[in-house]
């Protein structure tokens, strides 16, 4: 499927602020859809490419890029989650973390964010926000080219076997595992937070 991306601007390029009606349309009705719901087809690595450089232009301060991602598909993700069925048979709950492995080994298409934070001058806690926003971007980037996604972290973001059999050097960390697919069943929405209950104005 060819989507209508425009190219990515060159350094220095003009950039104006528009209104861009459709975006707010998107975020008014998107959804997460079920990872388990993921089925075939997923995006193509020409659209996988489009959306990676999409999620990369995120707001980054310091301009660290304090983040990378790791790409699990096909024949090789299905061996990642069969190596993290053999560490899941160490726990007591093993049943119980194999049965979460689904929502890896359902989907055609997963994109681990991983973050890893520099030290200097930007706080640590800024770029793991940065690396949230790539997460954020990604699903929604996908989602905006008509297939469902969703961001899990799960047992083996943390477990440090399963960090090490996904190739995380020390100190860096799950940001999300974004899952891709084509799902047949709409997401339903879902209750949602009065944000006008969260705001107050403040005064002096
Ligand atoms: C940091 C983070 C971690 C998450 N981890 C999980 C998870 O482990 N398992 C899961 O089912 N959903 C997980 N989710 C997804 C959410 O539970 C759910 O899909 C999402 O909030 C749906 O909201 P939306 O439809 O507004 O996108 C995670 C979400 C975030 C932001």
């Amino acid at each position: 499927m060819t989507h209508d991306i425009p190219a990515a601007p060159a350094f220095g390029d003009a950039l104006p602020v528009s209104p861009a009606p459709g975006v707010l349309a998107f975020l008014a009705r998107r959804r997460s859809a079920s990872a388990l719901s993921l089925g075939a087809r997923g995006p193509s690595d020409e659209e996988l490419a489009d959306l990676l450089t999409l999620a990369a232009r995120v707001p980054d301060h310091g301009k660290l890029a304090p983040w990378r991602f790791i790409v699990l598909r096909g024949e090789d993700k299905a061996a990642f989650a069969a190596r993290l069925e053999v560490l899941a048979a160490d726990h007591a709950d093993g049943p119980k973390l194999v049965a979460k492995l689904g929502k890896l080994k359902t989907p055609p298409l997963g994109v681990a964010v991983v973050s890893r934070t520099v030290d200097g001058e930007i706080p640590a806690w800024e770029q793991l926000l940065s690396a949230g926003a790539v997460c954020t971007t990604l699903l929604y980037a996908a989602t905006a080219m008509g297939y469902g996604a969703n961001w899990i972290t799960d047992w083996y973001a943390y477990d440090p076997q399963a960090r090490a059999a996904l190739g995380l050097d020390e100190g860096e960390q799950v940001a999300g595992f974004v899952f891709m697919g084509t799902t047949a069943e709409p997401p339903q929405e879902r209750v949602r937070p009065d944000a006008a209950a969260l705001t107050t104005v403040w005064k002096d």
